[in-house]
């Protein structure tokens, strides 16, 4: 049965909020903000490494918010994810809403040497083929490439940023007027936003990858921030390389306390180490990947997101 709700005199689908196997706390917080209960979806993986899914009865006529991540373990998550979106379209869904806090392939948005893959544009074409109508991500790794790739598809993107909520976490933890760092001046809208809470100067280092060898090579120059506490944020943390170097810079140039933030903790093995070895004082990140160095939560964010749908 399908069940409309009147909101200032519009009727619309009731919303059904499923969190999928790699975010049931997160899809269930988003349910709990929404004032709903999160409808568990049945998960078991068969000998062979294939996913069983069921979907929670119910679902046709719906807006469904599927909450899913896609880490760690990226190419599974994606298929659990394109699944459940086509079942529940295939069960009458009315909507799909996909909610992927970090959303893997989206540093390859472009095809940087001959012959890759434009794994983001195959990324959302997939989701549109599944039947995903809105695609709710976090801090997307370059909102203009997402944007670019977004226009050949069907698929609605909704790019929200947790650096304000990081920002306001650092600030609570003596990180008030800091000076805020991007290691890379394509992130430096993350350095100018969480400036504008920390109420401090903003800029970045000069951070180049060979595109072969994967290696980092970063440009330190002169930031004067000798005495001032700097936090560095970044979108992803990974192996630590970047936001090593980074801090590492900063304290070389005689920064006093220096924190590392990051959106989406991926932390491969030896990446706490290589930061904290480098002098941070302190790493936080968002839930959008679980991860023990989460500080803050976005649930609020995608919630507020979804009413809006
Ligand atoms: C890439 O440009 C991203 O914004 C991050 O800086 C990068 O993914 C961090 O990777 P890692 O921790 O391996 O240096």
């Amino acid at each position: 049965m399908v069940r409309l709700l009147s909101i200032h005199g519009v009727f619309k689908h009731a919303m059904i909020v499923v969190p999928g196997p790699a975010s049931k706390e997160l899809g269930e917080a988003v349910a709990a903000q929404l004032g709903l209960t999160a409808q568990p979806v049945e998960h078991r993986l068969f000998p062979d490494g294939e996913s069983y899914l069921r979907l929670p009865e119910g679902v046709g006529g719906e807006k469904v918010a599927l909450v899913q991540t896609t880490a760690p373990d990226p190419d599974r998550k994606m298929m659990q994810l394109l699944i459940m979106a086509r079942t529940a379209k295939d069960l009458g869904a009315a909507h799909v809403a996909a909610c992927v806090p970090y959303l893997a392939y989206m540093r390859q948005d472009k095809r940087f040497l001959g012959g890759e893959a434009l794994s983001l544009d195959v990324v959302l074409g997939l989701m549109e083929a599944a039947g995903v109508d809105d695609l709710v991500v976090v801090d997307a790794h370059s909102a203009s490439s997402l944007a670019e790739i977004e226009a050949g598809h069907r698929v609605k993107v909704h790019n929200l940023s947790a650096i304000p909520l990081l920002a306001e976490y650092v600030k609570e933890r003596g990180y008030d007027g800091a000076y805020s760092l991007s290691p890379d001046v394509g992130a430096i809208r993350l350095a100018e936003a969480a400036g504008r809470v920390l109420g401090g100067r903003h800029g970045y280092f000069e951070k180049s990858r060979d595109r072969r060898t994967g290696e980092i090579t970063m440009e330190v120059k002169d930031l004067e921030v000798g005495g001032v506490n700097a936090v560095v944020f970044d979108d992803i943390i990974s192996s630590g390389g970047t936001t090593a170097r980074a801090v590492e810079g900063l304290k070389r140039q005689g920064a006093a306390d220096v924190a590392a933030a990051c959106v989406h903790a991926l932390f491969m093995p030896g990446a706490e180490e290589r930061i904290r070895a480098a002098g941070a004082d302190l790493i936080v990140s968002a839930d959008t990947v679980e991860s023990r160095h989460a500080g803050v939560t976005v649930a609020g964010l995608i919630a507020g997101c979804l009413e809006k749908l």
